[in-house]
């Protein structure tokens, strides 16, 4: 396992993750930024165009490693399981936040973006968070820790558990987002002459 291809594709690997974490934290800290007034939204629309790229190739990066390095290691344990799934979670939420990428680029300000789209951009980003800090640390534990760990004992459960506990998350804050806004056109039908 530790031979010269088994460290470059390692180090490659590492290149992946540089490019493509680097990159989510660059838009994240954008939406910070907004969310404390400090840059305009069409402004973190635009850096996200970008960053986009930098994610998609980094991931890409990682996943192209990471199958021979998998291969050169010959032992797909419990916790890589967990962590196959937490790389998908980071492809799947991609595509979604991509979508929704498309839904607020005309806005020139934020404000005007609806309450539910908020809710999902912002559901996406901690999704994606997550799954890259899951990932980041399984990859640690089994290079630094023990190359072989036989937990959970069954990933499936604990696969489950984590996609139930976000779909739950999800359809609660949707459920939420959508009672605010009917109170909200109430509010307006009642004030309306
Ligand atoms: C977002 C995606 C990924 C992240 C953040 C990630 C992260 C990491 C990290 C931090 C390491 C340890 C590097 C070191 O300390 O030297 C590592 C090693 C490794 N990764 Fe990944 N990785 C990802 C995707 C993948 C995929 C898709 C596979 C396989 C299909 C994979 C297989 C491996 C293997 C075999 C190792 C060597 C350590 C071991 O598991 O024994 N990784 N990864």
């Amino acid at each position: 396992m530790e031979t010269t291809p088994f460290f470059v594709l390692l180090f490659l690997h590492l290149g992946g993750l540089v490019l493509g974490f680097g990159a989510v934290l660059v838009t994240d800290l954008y939406g910070l930024l907004w969310i404390r007034d400090r840059v305009r939204f069409p402004q973190v629309v635009r850096v996200s165009s970008v960053t986009e790229k930098f994610i998609w190739a980094g991931w890409g990066v990682m996943v192209a490693t990471g199958i021979p390095l998998l291969l050169l290691k010959g032992e797909v344990d419990n916790l890589m399981a967990v962590k196959i799934f937490f790389v998908a979670l980071i492809g799947l939420n991609g595509l979604l936040l991509r979508a929704l990428h498309d839904k607020v680029r005309g806005y020139e300000q934020g404000r005007d973006v609806p309450a539910a789209v908020l809710f999902r951009l912002s559901f996406s980003l901690l999704v994606s968070q997550i799954a890259w800090w899951g990932a980041l640390l399984i990859g640690f534990l089994h290079r630094h820790v023990q190359s072989v760990i036989e937990w959970p004992d069954s990933p499936w459960l604990l696969i489950g558990l984590i996609a139930a506990a976000l779909l739950a998350l999800w359809a609660g804050g949707e459920v939420l987002v959508r009672r605010k806004r009917t109170a909200a056109e109430d509010l307006v039908d009642e004030v309306a002459p």
